[in-house]
């Protein structure tokens, strides 16, 4: 495991997007596992500025999210496809028709996992996986309990995520209380894995994440095993680790 200690968010998003686009130079045909949420939005900015500059070339690049909400389309701008579309894919040269995300108009849940299986299966497995990190140590939307063989499903968010994730809707009500994920299998089958993780409100689940037991009560905790794991945090969020 290397840990990369940044100073704020806005070092961690540069120091993730580094790290990115190494990969994407390095194998410019590769597979990004990609996320949501506000961790990644910094570093998705500073990757579409390098594009914009020519520095980044995303035209063989393939992506495959690790969520969406189950019963949200890509017209709904609270889904992960919107997200996706606004945050990045409209602003670089990335094929859209090889960007892949959780079906969630699918209402049939074993079609859409056992299809989204299948996607990531076809693309050849994921390069390097970016991860953020719930308050609650879930990654995806693998909230706490969820088996470690479990690949994607359908999963009831729990209280701590629909209360954290209610930021971005209108209302609480709002918020899906069902999201289809990737299982942590999917995940820890990416070559490489890289974990974001900002601000103080984490500093207590990345510190069991990378130091406390390896448990499902605390998803994030099974990265310990992986053989590839890059975290890069702010001081915040490592402030219970760095003594
Ligand atoms: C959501 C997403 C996760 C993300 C988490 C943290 O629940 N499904 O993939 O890591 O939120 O979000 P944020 O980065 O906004 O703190």
């Amino acid at each position: 495991m290397i840990i990369y200690k940044a100073k704020n968010y806005q070092d961690m998003s540069r120091k993730a997007a580094n790290i990115l686009s190494a990969q994407i130079i390095m194998k410019p045909d590769c597979v990004l596992g990609l996320a949501t949420g506000s961790s990644p939005v910094g570093a998705y900015q500073q990757l579409i500025e390098w594009y914009k500059k020519g520095d980044l070339d995303f035209c063989r690049v393939t992506s495959v999210n690790l969520d969406e909400y189950k019963g949200l389309g890509p017209d709904s701008d609270q889904s992960y496809r919107y997200f996706m579309n606004s945050n990045l894919f409209d602003h670089v040269n990335i094929d859209i028709s090889h960007t892949f995300i959780p079906n969630g108009l699918e209402l049939d849940t074993k079609k859409a996992c056992c299809e989204y299986n299948e996607v990531i299966a076809q693309v050849g497995g994921i390069d390097i996986q970016l991860l953020g990190l719930g308050n609650n140590g879930h990654i995806g939307f693998n909230e706490p309990g969820v088996a470690f063989e479990r690949e994607t499903h359908c999963v009831d968010l729990t209280e701590s995520t629909i209360e954290a994730n209610k930021r971005f809707f209108a209302s609480e009500a709002d918020v899906p209380r069902q999201a289809y994920t990737m299982g942590i299998k999917n995940i820890m089958q990416a070559k490489k894995i890289l974990l974001i993780v900002s601000g103080k409100s984490k500093a207590q689940a990345l510190k069991e994440a990378l130091y406390g037991p390896i448990t499902p009560l605390l998803p994030a905790s099974v990265l310990q095993l992986h053989s590839d794991l890059t975290v890069v945090a702010d001081e915040e969020a490592l402030s219970l680790i760095d003594k």
